[in-house]
């Protein structure tokens, strides 16, 4: 299982890189927004930044929503680096061009999918990711994580390549859960990947630990 961080913060990427466990990098408008990114060059050199501190792919979302535009803006992100995938919303011009992008070699990541029929046109068109939204199906009463396990089976069934990249992630339960339920990579905050570190019995035992060859060493 890969694990991405979903943020544009350049701090917690680099934290979540010196951890040695980090596979890549997802961000959104939102999220490049939240660091006070914007205009054109700003955001290409932001993207560039990010690379520079990963090994892995960078998601980078194109804003058009027409075709031609999300083609246009499409390349010009993939020319930043070899790293980045682009980023294109589940719409029927996101489609059209996610087909586009996959006879063209560049890589996709296929966003704001919240249904297993958005999944199976997403991966027909050849995405090479696919972001469903757990924690915003959860915020409606439906379950993310249902969604999460009917798509790794629908993709198992064909032999879909297209990655099950489980997105919109809040705490470590949901990434377990992700994990047993076979989703290829989890996109999350910081705070969830460093959350899997804690568990009450190591602290305590740890500290029994150090109290004993202390004792044993005075
Ligand atoms: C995925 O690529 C999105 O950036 C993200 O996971 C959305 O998460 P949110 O629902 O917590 O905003």
């Amino acid at each position: 299982m890969k694990f991405f961080i979903d943020t544009a913060n350049l701090t917690e990427i680099k934290e979540a890189y010196d951890l040695g466990v980090l596979d890549g990098v997802t961000t959104n408008p939102s999220l490049m927004a939240k660091e006070g990114i914007s205009g054109d060059e700003k955001v290409k050199n932001h993207y560039k930044a990010i690379c520079d501190i990963v090994d892995g792919n960078v998601s980078a979302e194109v804003i058009a929503t027409d075709f031609d535009e999300i083609v246009r803006e499409g390349k010009e992100l993939a020319k930043i680096d070899d790293k980045i995938v682009v980023k294109v919303p589940m719409i029927k011009e996101g489609i059209k061009a996610i087909k586009y992008f996959s006879s063209e070699g560049i890589r996709t990541n296929c966003t704001l999918v919240f249904s297993a029929g958005q999944a199976i046109l997403a991966a027909k068109a050849g995405a090479s990711y696919l972001s469903p939204f757990i924690g915003r199906l959860d915020d409606i009463s439906f379950d993310g994580l249902d969604l999460i396990g009917q798509i790794v089976h629908i993709y198992q069934n064909y032999g879909f390549e297209t990655e099950v990249l489980a997105a919109s992630i809040r705490h470590t339960m949901h990434l377990v859960k992700c994990a047993e339920l076979g989703a290829d990579v989890v996109t999350c905050p910081l705070k969830v990947i460093t959350g899997l570190l804690n568990h009450p019995l190591t602290d305590k035992g740890l500290a029994q630990f150090l109290a004993d060859h202390a004792k044993a060493n005075s």
